[in-house]
């Protein structure tokens, strides 16, 4: 099938995130101007450069309230946040943090999670997570919106600092992927979990 995105798809549901999949899940943690902590997951994120490293995630939609999510407008107001690498081991908690609740609603708590504390930046880190990344916002942009109820903006961090579990590094220095066993989301409902690795040169 071919379809444009401006004209419907005429399928039983909008095929467009199973179209792009795996997607990493970057569970978010900022805090608010007033000093709320905030968690939730977007699986628009991704690693976006190295040198220096670059992370950026996109919040789509509205807040219970009706202005942008939590995520995006903690990280412009206060310019930080952390990324928090989502693992099997936490998957009910990561989809539990995803609740819509009120602004001042603390999802660490909701979820049952620990919260560590950063080095450079003030968002707390989520302990239970084997990686972390703190980030400063370099840049918020504002997306395309379908209606103006939506507020779609991509946030773009420079990452500052780099938490790894010690025990995820293995003898020769690489991190193992299949210890940690991150999620990937799929379309739809559906999830992965890296557990299965496979190494290719490149070519000369
Ligand atoms: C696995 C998963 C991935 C998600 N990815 C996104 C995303 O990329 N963008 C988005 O706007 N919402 C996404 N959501 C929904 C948000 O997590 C949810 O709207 C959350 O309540 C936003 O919280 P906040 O207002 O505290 O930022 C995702 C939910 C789940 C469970």
């Amino acid at each position: 099938m071919f379809y444009e995105p401006k004209n419907g798809h005429g399928l039983a549901r909008d095929p467009i995130k199973a179209c792009v999949v795996p997607r990493p899940i970057g569970w978010i943690s900022t805090i608010s101007s007033d000093g709320n902590a905030n968690l939730a997951p977007f699986s628009y994120s991704n690693l976006v450069g190295t040198d220096p490293p670059m992370f950026m995630f996109s919040a789509n939609g509205a807040h219970l309230d009706g202005g942008a999510k939590d995520s995006a407008l903690n990280a412009s107001e206060t310019g930080e946040f952390v990324y928090n690498l989502s693992t099997w081991a936490t998957h009910e908690e990561m989809n539990r943090s995803s609740l819509h609740v009120g602004r001042n609603e603390d999802e660490f708590d909701l979820a049952g999670l620990t919260k560590a504390d950063s080095v450079v930046v003030k968002p707390p880190r989520v302990a239970e997570s084997p990686i972390n990344l703190e980030c400063k916002t370099w840049k918020t942009v504002e997306l395309p919106a379908a209606t103006s109820n939506d507020h779609n903006i991509m946030v773009i961090g420079e990452v500052v600092g780099v938490h790894i579990m010690d025990d995820a590094i293995k003898d020769n220095g690489f991190i193992d992927p299949v210890l940690l066993r991150p999620l990937a989301r799929l379309g739809y409902l559906d999830y992965s979990v890296v557990d299965e690795v496979f190494t290719m040169s490149r070519p000369k």
